[in-house]
Parts: C-alpha cells; sequence; structure tokens
C-alpha cells in the first residue's frame, strides 16, 4: 500500500518549529510518503525550505511547495493543492485562526483527515458542521493541543481520576508570549476583530483543565487592554480571563504578547490548581517555563528573542543527535503530533466497516482532542470573543 501523503496548509512559526519537523522524521522514519505545503506567499515556502535549523536537522529531505514561483498572493491556492491530493490522506492546517474553518471543510470536503492546530474554530457551529461532515466520511480531524502530550499533564490527569486531588475550586494559568512576536505576521491577523491573546494562547489551559479534571466550562469573561502592533493594528496584546466551570470552580487565565524579550525562556507559562478533598486542600502547581535548566552562552544567538542567559525547556520540542545524519526531534510536541498521526494512520489502514468504531474509541478515550470530545474549547473561545468585544461582561453557555 502506497504511503499516506501530508499537505500542510500553512508555513509560518507553527509549521516550522513543530510541525514540519515532525513530518520529515515520520517520513524518514518511512512512515509517511511525500510532503506539500502550501501558503499564499511564495516567500513564505521558500523560507521554510530554506530554513538552516532544519537542513540540518533532515539533510536529505524536502517538500513540494506551493506556490512554486513568485507572485501575487495566492489565498485560495489551498483548494489547487487539496484537489492534487488523492482521497484519504493527511491535511495538517497552520493558517491563522480565523481561516481554520475553510480550510478545514475544504479538506474533509476532498475526503482527507485532518490535523489542525488549535483552535478548531472561532464557532461552536462550525466546531459542530467539521464534527457532521467528519463523522459523514469516517475521517479523523484531531486539534493538535500538545500540551495534553507533556507527561506532566498526563501525570496530573491519571492522579486527578485516581481521586488524589479531590476537586479542582480555584486556580490561575499563565502564558505570555515574547514581546517580539509583535513585530513577526501576527501583525497582520491577530488584530482585536478576528482574534486576541486569549483566543490565541489561552485556549491551551482550558483544555488541560478540562483534560486534567474532566470539568466542562459553564461561563467565560474577558477582559483585553487594547494596543497597538507596530504595523498600527489594533489588538488586545494583553488579556485576564474569568472561566467558571461545572462545578463553580474558577479558573484566572492571564495571556499576553508582553513577556519582555530579555528575560530567559521563550515564553513564560504555568498553571496552579487548588483543590479541595473533605476537610484537605490538595495542590497541582506546574512551572511550565523553567524546567529546571539554566544556561549562560558566550554569546547571544541571531534568533528573535534570544538571550545570552537562557532557561531553555527540554519538554517541548527539541532537536538531539543520535547518530546518523541529521538530528532527531524530541518532547510533548513532537510526541502530539506522533500520537495524532498514528491514529489516522490506523484508522486508515483498518477495514471501512471497522472505521466509525475506531472513531467512537478516538472519542472516548479523550487523549486527542476532537470536535466531538472537545466541543467546551469552541465554546469558550465563541463566547470570550463575545465578552472581550463587550468589555469583559460574562457569557454563559450550554454544550
Ligand atoms: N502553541 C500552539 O499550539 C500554537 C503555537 C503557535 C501557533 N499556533 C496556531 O497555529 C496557527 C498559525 O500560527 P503561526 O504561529 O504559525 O502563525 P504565522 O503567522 O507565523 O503563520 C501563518 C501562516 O499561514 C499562512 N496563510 C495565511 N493565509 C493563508 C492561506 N489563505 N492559504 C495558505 N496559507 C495561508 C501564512 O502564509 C503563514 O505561513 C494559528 O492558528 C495559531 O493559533 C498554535
Amino acid at each position: 500500500m502506497a504511503l499516506s501523503q501530508v499537505l500542510m496548509v500553512g508555513g509560518g512559526m507553527i509549521a516550522h518549529d513543530q510541525l514540519l519537523p515532525s513530518l520529515y522524521h515520520f517520513q524518514r522514519q518511512g512512515r509517511i510518503g511525500e510532503i506539500a505545503v502550501c501558503a499564499s506567499r511564495f516567500s513564505t515556502v521558500r523560507a521554510l525550505a530554506e530554513s538552516e535549523t532544519l537542513r540540518r536537522a533532515f539533510p536529505a529531505q524536502s517538500f513540494r511547495g506551493y506556490p512554486d514561483r513568485e507572485g501575487a498572493p495566492q489565498p485560495e491556492l489551498y483548494r489547487e493543492a487539496l484537489a492534487a491530493l488523492p482521497p484519504r490522506q493527511i491535511v495538517v492546517v497552520a493558517v491563522p485562526d480565523q481561516l481554520h474553518y475553510p480550510v478545514v471543510m475544504a479538506a474533509l470536503e476532498c475526503n482527507q483527515h485532518v490535523l489542525c492546530v488549535k483552535p478548531l474554530a472561532l464557532a461552536s457551529r462550525h466546531a459542530a458542521a467539521i464534527e457532521r461532515e467528519a463523522r459523514a466520511r469516517a475521517l479523523v480531524v484531531a486539534i493538535e493541543y500538545h500540551k495534553r502530550f507533556d507527561d506532566r499533564s498526563l501525570m496530573a490527569r491519571r492522579k486527578y481520576r485516581e481521586a488524589a486531588f479531590g476537586e479542582f475550586r480555584l486556580g490561575s494559568a499563565r502564558l505570555l508570549e515574547k514581546w517580539y512576536y509583535r513585530h513577526s505576521n501576527f501583525q497582520n491577523w491577530m488584530t482585536v476583530e478576528h482574534s486576541d491573546a486569549f483566543t490565541y494562547i489561552g485556549c491551551h489551559y482550558v483544555d488541560l483543565v478540562h483534560f486534567i479534571t474532566g470539568l466542562l466550562p459553564v461561563a467565560v469573561s474577558v477582559y483585553g487592554v487594547r494596543d497597538r502592533f507596530p504595523n498600527g493594528q489594533q489588538a488586545f496584546l494583553w488579556t485576564d480571563a474569568r472561566v467558571i466551570w461545572n462545578n463553580g470552580a474558577c479558573l484566572n487565565v492571564q495571556n499576553g504578547l508582553s513577556f519582555p524579550d530579555d528575560a530567559p525562556g521563550t515564553n513564560t507559562q504555568g498553571m496552579t490548581l487548588y483543590c479541595a478533598g473533605p476537610d484537605i486542600g490538595a495542590l497541582i502547581e506546574h512551572s511550565d517555563q523553567y524546567r529546571g535548566l539554566k544556561h549562560s552562552y558566550l554569546t547571544r544567538s541571531a534568533d528573535p528573542g534570544a538571550t545570552i542567559y537562557a532557561e531553555p525547556s527540554p519538554d517541548y520540542f527539541q532537536y538531539v543527535d543520535l547518530g546518523g545524519a541529521g538530528l532527531t526531534p524530541v518532547g510533548y510536541g513532537f510526541r502530539s503530533i506522533d500520537y495524532i498521526v498514528s491514529a489516522m494512520l490506523r484508522i486508515e489502514a483498518a477495514p471501512a466497516a471497522e472505521r466509525r468504531q475506531l472513531l467512537d474509541d478516538l472519542d472516548g478515550s479523550g487523549l486527542i482532542a476532537t470536535p466531538r470530545n472537545s466541543r467546551y474549547n469552541e465554546a469558550v473561545i465563541e463566547a470570550g470573543r463575545q465578552s472581550i468585544l463587550d468589555g469583559g461582561r460574562e457569557v454563559k453557555f450550554e454544550l
């Protein structure tokens, strides 16, 4: 049987830092076939193809690029790339948040399995439409919440479900990306009318609290500070969200593109959950930024946000030298893609009559976020968008 082909739509930061290297590694292992990347601009595809980091790690590998030459931006070119793909291959969606829905739907209409970066969609009805379309065609749609594959999340989930912590009551989480993100392509899309810091990155911790506790959110209020990107576009670059859960618990989430460039680490992030048992308290506290490593280099690397004194995370995504040509990707960012792609390949290899049961099992196990088992994420995002545009008013919802 021919190996599954993979088409990635979008070739920006997450494509470079996590998705393409994971796909290249599967290709090197002989688990997937050809890889194609489609962006709206040739310059994006070229930059990805010429990346020194990727060349060093995967010296013998390359992808087919759309577009393949200079020209005007082609925002609809992904439809051509999809049409060129045989049915039931894998499409990775890595475009800005507001484009996830049309690109995922177009991929499903071409009968493709879909891995979509978070958040799946900005409206619950869009996620429901994706779910219906995928089910009708017995296709996998997986939303890539890689924090789920951090062992500390899996440890907390297992212990919580063994009742080791009692019940979550009050917590806080934060994830602030570095200031330099303001100068990136984000200024073209993370603007007030489309997205905000909570929608972009806060959804990780909402998802994680459900993943660990099984609780469901019921209301959200998001206060956003309006600020401007360097290109003058207005954006909610600082947000403070309050998420209420179905047991009355409350999670505060702070987000921003605001962590100082000169501070160590690629961002700041972490989570504290206070829990209650019978007349006794319990605690889950994760420092997701400082993971015990301190490096001080001789010189500052030219990479944006790089510092001389650094606290690198060994856990999200790193390249290690395990011998042979190139480097091997490791970390939960890699494991997450591995788990999802493996599930797609397994389901595709199964007899057609068994695929729906396997899809039910995938929804039921809850390890991968699917449109069916993670509707709460789109509900929070839709309500959060309403709230932030309305000055932080609480918005309740039903799932
Ligand atoms: N921690 C995470 O899980 C995480 C981290 C970063 C980004 N993301 C998500 O990934 C998505 C992309 O983020 P990014 O950081 O790579 O952003 P980015 O701005 O660096 O890249 C976006 C890419 O989309 C491409 N694109 C835009 N319109 C297109 C179109 N019509 N057709 C084809 N390509 C198109 C652009 O060319 C660009 O390559 C966002 O939804 C973001 O929320 C997730």
